[in-house]
């Protein structure tokens, strides 16, 4: 099992400009208008440690070898496990967390060529599996579209170009597809109230609550 819950752990996973801090928004003031705990947290990052790597990561200006991209992404994460995820997680909180180790798998893996195999071992060790990821997909050009209306100044990964962003699209729905049981493929063109929605009844119907 994922952990010894009382808490619930979900994931959004998917590219840039797919709408995963707008879907996990809504469904944190979905889960407390139920009256939940909702711990909101996103990766790299979350704790104070696991931002100062996110800061290294993201900056533009410092090449780093994929391999270790891999196991920085896996260092900031082990500290918001640790410090952060379980600890809310063993109080009964529900966590919703942007991005885990699936984008690792996606941007380091089928992105970068990282062995799958060296990837797959550093999750054993982070041995905290979500209960349900949610896998948000739009054509490349609906995020490029919504990336542009954002604004934002574009980070190390934004900036490689549309065969690796393919390449991660690729990576996203092989895993999906592999893990059917933890994964569900949204189709994130919806407005993000419909897709909020339709998370909410996947968590129901995935997890009984
Ligand atoms: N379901 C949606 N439909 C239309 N626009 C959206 C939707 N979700 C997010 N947006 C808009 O697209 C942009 C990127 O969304 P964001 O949630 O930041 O994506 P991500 O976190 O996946 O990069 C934002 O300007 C946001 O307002
Ligand atoms: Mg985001």
């Amino acid at each position: 099992m994922s952990h010894n819950r009382s808490g619930l752990f979900i994931t959004l996973e998917g590219g840039e400009g797919a709408g995963k801090s707008t879907a996990a928004q809504g469904l944190a003031d979905l889960f407390r208008a139920e009256g939940r705990e909702v711990i909101a947290t996103r990766e790299p990052g979350g704790t104070k440690g696991a931002e100062a790597i996110r800061a290294l990561l993201l900056a533009t200006d410092t090449p780093l070898a994929p391999m270790a991209q891999t196991m920085l992404h896996f260092a900031a994460r082990a500290d918001h496990v640790e410090a952060l995820i379980r600890p809310a997680l063993a109080r009964g909180a529900i966590v919703i967390c942007d991005r885990y180790y699936d984008s690792t798998m996606a941007y380091q893996s089928y992105g970068q060529g990282v062995d799958i195999g060296a990837i797959a071992s550093l999750i054993r060790l982070i041995n905290l599996h979500p209960d349900i990821t949610f896998f948000l997909d739009v054509p490349a050009d609906v995020a490029q579209t919504r990336l542009a209306a954002r604004g934002a100044a574009s980070d190390r990964y934004e900036r490689q170009g549309a065969d690796f962003m393919a390449r991660v699209a690729h990576g996203f729905r092989a895993i999906a597809t592999a893990e059917p049981g933890r994964c569900m493929i949204i189709d994130a063109t919806a407005q993000p109230q419909d897709l909020v929605a339709q998370m909410r009844r996947g968590i129901a119907a995935r997890t009984g609550r």
